[in-house]
């Protein structure tokens, strides 16, 4: 996978994603990133990327030129019409799904905005995916497509290894995850459930379903409507809500 992030704050995506399981991985040379820095590609003399809006208003909207040439400065380079990212509040919520679909592409290129917005003629050029990661506004695309390349990246074969699998993640089967301990046995006088001390795999596979379901149906109902569960389980979530109501 080879990523490209259109931005005027190039540090921040570098020095963003240059740790942990992100870093090793771009080392490990089974992702590359750059970040592209949009002002190197004004033709204004000044510097300038942005400019007032037409009709008025608060803010600054950045420019189409620097941003359409940083676009061709990437895409001329590649033997494939990448998907080019857009991170903005207007979006399609970004969930694990796309997360899966995005991982699959050979490249991804993403353009953060800043100040009010972007000139809507370079977006219709050139984007293909406008994205968002939630319904809250932030000061600018550079965090969300930090966000992005994370969850993109972990469900690209070689990013984790195997001790970091991601198969038993929430949302892997459209549930959240059961919990987890460690050492100690006993830590603040509280015990590790004594199912988990067993040895019994099966037992243990068997609670943790469960965790997974009463979780889901007490934090996240809405993602019951869509997880693979059986009839049996069904009927086990429906019994967990009706007893719990009675307490
Ligand atoms: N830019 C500003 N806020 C955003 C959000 N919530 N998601 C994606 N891009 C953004």
């Amino acid at each position: 996978m080879e990523y490209y992030v259109m931005t005027l704050f190039p540090d921040m995506i570098t020095r963003g994603l240059d740790t942990s399981i992100i870093g090793r991985a771009i080392e490990n040379q089974v992702l590359s990133l750059e970040a592209v820095n949009i002002r190197d590609f004004t033709n204004d003399k000044h510097g300038r990327t942005d400019d007032y809006p037409y009709g008025g208003g608060a803010g600054m909207v950045m420019q189409a030129q620097p941003i359409y040439d940083c676009y061709r400065s990437i895409a001329d380079r590649l033997a494939y019409r990448p998907r080019v990212i857009y991170l903005t509040p207007q979006g399609r919520v970004f969930n694990q799904q796309m997360a899966r679909e995005f991982a699959l592409e050979p490249g991804l290129v993403f353009l953060c905005g800043h100040y009010e917005g972007v000139d809507e003629r370079v977006l219709d050029e050139i984007v293909t995916d406008q994205v968002s990661i939630g319904d809250f506004v932030l000061t600018g695309g550079e965090l969300p497509a930090m966000c992005m390349i994370d969850a993109i990246s972990r469900m690209i074969p070689g990013v984790l290894h195997n001790d970091e699998s991601a198969e038993d993640d929430s949302f892997g089967d459209g549930l959240l995850e059961f919990p987890q301990y460690s050492r100690p046995e006993t830590w603040n006088g509280r015990k590790v459930p004594q199912i988990l001390l067993s040895g019994d795999h099966a037992k243990v596979d068997a609670w943790r379903r469960e965790q997974s379901l009463m979780r889901t149906a007490e934090r996240r109902p809405d993602l019951l409507e869509t997880a693979a569960i059986s009839p049996k389980e069904k009927e086990f979530v429906r019994n967990f809500l009706a007893n719990k109501e009675k307490l």
